[in-house]
C-alpha cells in the first residue's frame, strides 16, 4: 500500500516505476481511501501499541494506493526494495529513503508474511480484481 504521504506527494508513479524493475508483477492495484474504521481494522494486529491512534489517523487522512504484488521471496525481497520502517533508517536508495518523512508518515506499507499478505490482499481486492 503506497501511504497518504507518497500519495499526497505525488510521488505514486516513481513507487510504482520502483516496484516494477525491482522484478514484481502487479496482480492488481487500486487507488482508494480508508475511513477511519477500515484503516483501524486494516491495522488491528496493532491496537494494543501506543502508536496505533495515530497510525489510524495518519492512514484515514488521504487517498492511498493498494496493491497485490507477486515475485519469488517477495515478502523479504519487498522489504528490502522498501528499507527499514524508521525512514531515518532505511538503506539509501529504498522506497522510504527517498519519499518517506517519518515513521508514521513512511510512503509505503509491506506485508509481513505470506499469510498477512493473502489476508491484506482480500482485505482490498475482490477475484474479479486480479490479473
Ligand atoms: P507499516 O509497515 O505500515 O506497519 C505499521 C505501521 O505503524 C508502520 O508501518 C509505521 O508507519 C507505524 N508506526 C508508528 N510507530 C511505530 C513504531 N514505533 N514501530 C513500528 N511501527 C510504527
Amino acid at each position: 500500500m503506497i501511504k497518504p504521504d507518497a500519495v499526497a506527494n505525488g510521488h505514486t508513479g516513481a513507487i510504482l516505476d520502483d516496484i516494477i524493475k525491482g522484478g514484481f508483477k502487479i496482480v492488481a492495484l487500486k487507488y482508494t481511501s480508508l475511513s477511519s474504521a477500515k484503516a483501524g481494522e486494516f491495522y488491528a494486529v496493532h491496537a494494543e501499541r501506543p502508536f496505533y491512534n495515530d497510525l489510524v489517523g495518519f492512514m484515514s487522512s488521504g487517498p492511498i494506493v493498494a496493491a497485490i504484488l507477486e515475485k519469488d521471496n517477495a515478502i523479504e525481497d519487498f522489504r528490502t526494495l522498501i528499507g527499514a520502517t524508521d525512514p531515518s533508517k532505511a538503506d539509501a536508495g529504498t522506497i522510504r529513503n527517498k519519499y518517506a518523512k517519518s515513521i508514521d508518515a513512511n510512503a509505503i506499507h509491506g506485508s509481513d508474511s505470506d499469510e498477512n499478505a493473502q489476508i491484506e490482499g482480500n482485505f482490498f481486492f475482490s477475484a474479479f480484481e486480479r490479473f
